[in-house]
């Protein structure tokens, strides 16, 4: 019997459409050899929803998308709405579809495939075999804190501001994620604050230790983000799993994405309480929608397929189609197959159309 599945494709902005045609390739394989009956529903953001509706997600596709099983998210933003006012930036629809949906939990993994080694900046030893989970708080803090704004103070004189604002409910629920991520992988968390100046994470701090007497096979530390940003290239593999606040975690997560190689080949899910009805997950890659190559068929679609597999992890239960996608990606790799941003001298460049066929050719050789 089929099981139905409909996902929400928002490619976006920039190559968003590009490496969304290679993750297409891959649920129709899905739909051609497996149980799954999987329905796609493309809709509009960022930019190019501007471009059309004058708003970067509107209200028509917030509905229709809520209503689906999922939602894979290429990329928002460019220079062409850069200058627009705040509320209409591409960037505000992918923040809606976060806060509306309360998509409170996004898990961003850093894993170095082995045959990328040397396409990343450290030395090899340094990130061998490295694994790590960041799990960062999605839907408070700075990002959505008011009061925000800019605000005329003199004849000359502006004033911006924005609010870090963590409530002990807002950290209690990914603190729960947190250690039960953990309970999963090695049983480590290491907590990323800056307690020692602002008040926000001295309440992050004491919630997470309090909640940490219910784990208490968890080995639990805490770090200020300074020196996290540093441990993390001087020695990633002393972490683990690591939870922090919306924006340590967004600059934490590009400084890790650099440790496998390359930013084209981080995935991340964002995760919400299960309630009936609504969608509760939004994949996406960590990478942004690159103008600059966009249109020119050199993007790298890996993240994004990864971040495909993730979503039949953790949203459908199919733990067998991560790996496997997982597997083939890294047998292309092993291959030595690189679109241009991890190419190095000894591989064969491929585009980013060559690269979802790649994936489908893999797949075609594997049994499901
Ligand atoms: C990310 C991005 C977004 C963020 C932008 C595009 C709003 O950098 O997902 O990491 O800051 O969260
Ligand atoms: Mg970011």
């Amino acid at each position: 019997m089929k099981t139905n599945i409909s996902i929400a494709l928002l490619p976006g902005d920039g190559i968003g459409q590009e490496i969304s045609n290679e993750s297409k390739k891959i649920f129709n394989w899905l739909n051609n050899k497996t149980n799954l009956n999987i329905e796609i529903i493309e809709d509009l953001v960022g930019g190019e929803s501007i471009d059309k509706n004058d708003t970067p997600l509107s209200e028509k596709t917030l509905e229709k998308i809520a209503e689906t099983d999922a939602i894979l998210l290429g990329a928002v933003g460019g220079p062409k709405w850069e200058k627009l006012p705040f509320e209409k930036r591409p960037e505000r629809g992918l923040l809606k579809i976060r806060k509306e949906l309360d998509l409170f939990a996004n898990f961003r993994p850093a894993i170095v495939f082995d045959s990328l080694i040397e396409s990343s900046s450290l030395k090899p030893e340094i990130i061998k075999s490295l694994d790590i989970l960041i799990i960062r708080e999605l839907t408070g803090g700075i990002y959505f804190g008011e009061p925000r704004g800019i605000e005329k103070i003199s004849n000359n004189q502006f004033k911006g501001f924005n609010t870090l604002v963590y409530t002990s409910n807002e950290i209690e629920r990914i603190a729960e994620v947190a250690f039960e991520s953990a309970m999963s992988r090695t049983k480590k968390l290491c907590s990323i604050d800056k307690a020692n100046v602002l008040e926000s994470t001295e309440l992050w701090r004491n919630i997470i230790s309090e909640k940490a007497k219910k784990y208490p096979e968890v080995e639990l530390s805490h770090m200020y983000v300074d020196n996290a940003a540093m441990q993390l290239v001087r020695n990633p593999k002393q972490f683990d799993v690591i939870v922090t606040t919306n924006m340590f975690g967004d600059i934490l997560s590009d400084c890790a994405s650099m440790l496998t190689g390359s930013l084209g080949m981080l995935p991340s899910a964002s995760i919400g309480k299960k309630k009936s009805g609504v969608c509760n997950a939004m994949y996406e890659p960590v990478h942004g929608s690159a103008p600059d190559i966009a249109g020119k068929g050199v993007a790298n679609p890996l993240a994004m397929i990864l971040s495909l597999a993730m979503m039949f992890k953790y949203s459908f239960e199919r733990d067998d189609i991560y790996k496997l996608i997982n597997k083939v990606i890294n047998s292309i790799l092993k291959k030595g197959y690189r679109t241009k941003d991890i190419f190095t001298d000894k591989d064969s460049l491929v585009s980013t159309n060559d690269m979802g066929d790649l994936v489908l050719k893999e797949l075609n050789n594997e049994k499901i």
